[in-house]
């Protein structure tokens, strides 16, 4: 048998783009996250309503949004202007079938019909039909988010481009949606690392160490 790590090289897979957004979101999610609780619920820290508290527990809120906003913007531009393994395509692979095949490969590994994990270079086609769904989710939460924040300035400009949101939602009903949200995104990122652990294991392409670095050990073939 040939010598599995001979017919390894290192591929560059994940653009500075995809590396630096997957970071600013994470850091900025758990900052959201964090605050958002707090936010939802004062009593959490106990505070009495007579400081400032809440007052920079938002500041911290909106800063960090800003900062989700403009990364969540720029990653979704380079979804048109990246490597292959970055563009819009790689998230909707039941749109082809050979991604409707890797599909199938992948989500039988995962419910243990077969014991090999696919060896996939960019995203593996579960992961990807993930990622376009917890996109969509970022959407949902810049766009409640803004809306609950336009609403201390009505006739403002942020104001009147949510205007939409106002007819579909209460307020409480998009306070509501905006904490359900975060709930399940707290789902994905507890099922996230955990697959990416076991891919890294499983797969031995260093997935993990491909998000600092952009680069993955793939076969010669891919
Ligand atoms: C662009 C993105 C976002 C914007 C503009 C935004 C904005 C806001 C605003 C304006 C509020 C209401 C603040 C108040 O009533 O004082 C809020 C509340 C909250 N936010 Fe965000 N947010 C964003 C993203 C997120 C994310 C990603 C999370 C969590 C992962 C999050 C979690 C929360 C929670 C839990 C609340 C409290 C909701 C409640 O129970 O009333 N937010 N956010
Ligand atoms: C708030 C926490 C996190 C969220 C919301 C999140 C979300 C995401 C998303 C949306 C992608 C697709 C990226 C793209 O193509 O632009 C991704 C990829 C990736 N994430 Fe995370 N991530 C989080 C934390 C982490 C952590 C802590 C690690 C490392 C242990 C990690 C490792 C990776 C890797 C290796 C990939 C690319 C590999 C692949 O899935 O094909 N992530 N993540």
């Amino acid at each position: 048998m040939a010598d599995h790590k001979a017919c390894l090289y290192e591929k560059y897979v994940w653009e500075v783009p995809v590396r630096v957004t997957h970071w600013v979101n994470m850091l900025s999610i758990v900052v959201l996250a964090v605050t958002g609780i707090i936010i939802g619920s004062p009593r959490t820290l106990g505070l009495s309503g007579s400081d400032y508290v809440m007052g920079w527990v938002r500041f911290v809120h909106f800063t960090a949004a800003y900062a989700f906003a403009v990364s969540v913007a720029a990653r979704i531009w380079w979804m048109f202007r990246g490597n292959r393994y970055a563009r819009w395509r790689e998230f909707f692979p039941v749109i082809s079938s050979g991604g409707r095949a890797r599909l199938w490969e992948t989500f039988k590994y995962y419910t243990f019909l077969n014991k090999k994990a696919p060896h996939e270079v960019g995203h593996n086609a579960v992961a990807a039909s993930a990622y376009s769904l917890v996109f969509l989710l970022y959407i949902v939460m810049a766009l409640t988010g803004f809306s609950l924040y336009a609403e201390h300035r009505p006739g403002s400009l942020m104001h009147v481009v949510m205007t939409p949101l106002y007819t579909l939602f209460s307020n409480q009903g998009m306070r509501l949606t905006h904490h359900m949200v975060m709930w399940l995104l707290i789902g994905f990122v507890i099922n996230h690392i955990y697959s990416i652990w076991l891919m890294d294991i499983k797969e031995r392409g260093g997935v993990v160490s491909s998000i600092f670095s952009g680069y993955k050990a793939v076969q010669r073939k891919e």
